[in-house]
């Protein structure tokens, strides 16, 4: 068990009311201190930080700092100024040095794109897991994700279509984290149960990065960022937890990543050779079946 993760339990008991969540659902709202805060895969972050856009959204960055989004279907636009309590809290900055920093992940394959290539598509099955028996709060992401670890671009972002386990059950939800320091999301899809195959799907094209989380009825939950030239060299399919405060927080059995490919932008089909350095507890095991398929698992030997 982890020691900050009990202290951290203990402090969101003592200081943390859970109010109610305007927009979208799925976020609970934490007052600390005064300010409202929202659980994201990136932590607790500043709830004036994460943006819910409809789904199909296109997000632009300006250098100014300001980020537009832009959803014609839906007859949506929003300009977000330059937040300055956003900016310097950015979380992604925290991805920069080492990913084994990032608080909150877990068990991990990870991959680097050669050199001389670039990511162009990232696709996976995700077999949704046994619903935990432990219901303390806790916030469980699955996802297949890519990062510009070289640096390239405006900032360090993370893409990412993430399977979710929180107090509200399952959901499956695409998120960009941070053009100046926004976390965005599209609205989750629902409809997903243990043993469900859902698909998740990062696509690089002209400099556009559309990020799908889809359920077995078609559901998408979609959303398009710009790279702004970023070169997202670096993959993962990762569990990553937060206020987890018992071994029975996580499933019992598998999470299966299945039928992965990564598509090169010369056309060809990269046959990975995943790492996994991730840190775990509770019989946690990430296991490379092979390259198109990853598990990760808990509270069980064998
Ligand atoms: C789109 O939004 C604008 C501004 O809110 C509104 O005036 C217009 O009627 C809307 N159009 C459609 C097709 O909904
Ligand atoms: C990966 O490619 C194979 C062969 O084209 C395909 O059958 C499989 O469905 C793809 N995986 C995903 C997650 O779509």
């Amino acid at each position: 068990m982890k020691y900050q993760n009990i202290v951290l339990g203990i402090l969101l008991i003592a200081s943390v009311t859970i109010a109610e969540s305007l927009n979208p659902s799925e976020e609970q709202v934490k007052i600390i201190d005064g300010e409202e805060f929202v659980q994201t895969p990136y932590g607790l972050m500043l709830r004036e930080c994460v943006q819910n856009v409809p789904s199909g959204s296109y997000v632009q960055e300006s250098e100014d700092g300001s980020v537009f989004i832009i959803n014609d279907q839906k007859n949506f636009s929003k300009r977000l100024e330059r937040n300055e309590k956003c900016v310097k809290n950015n979380p992604a900055r925290k991805l920069k040095d080492s990913v084994k920093q990032f608080d909150g992940w877990l068990d991990y394959g990870d991959w680097y794109v050669p050199e001389n290539t670039k990511l162009s598509k990232f696709e996976s099955f995700y077999s949704v897991p046994n619903t935990p028996i432990g219901k303390n709060d806790q916030y469980l992401f699955y996802f297949i994700a890519a990062q510009n670890n070289d640096n390239s671009g405006s900032g360090h972002s993370v893409i990412q279509p993430v399977l979710s386990y929180t107090l509200e059950g399952w959901y499956f939800q695409s998120w960009n984290c941070c053009p100046s320091g926004q976390a965005i999301n599209a609205p989750a899809v629902k409809n997903i149960t243990p043993h469900d195959q859902v698909y998740g799907s990062i696509e690089v094209k002209n400099s556009q990065i559309t990020i799908i989380s889809q359920n077995k009825f078609g559901e998408q939950s979609l959303l398009t960022v710009d790279s702004n030239g970023r070169n997202f060299d670096w993959i993962a399919a990762t569990l990553e937890t937060y206020h987890v405060i018992e071994c029975n927080d996580y499933p019992f059995g598998k999470m299966t990543y299945s039928q992965m490919n990564v598509t090169l932008s010369d056309g060809t089909q990269a046959v990975p050779q995943w790492d996994t350095t991730g840190f775990t507890e509770c019989a946690g095991n990430t296991k490379i079946i092979d390259p198109k398929t990853i598990t990760i698992q808990h509270n069980f030997r064998d």
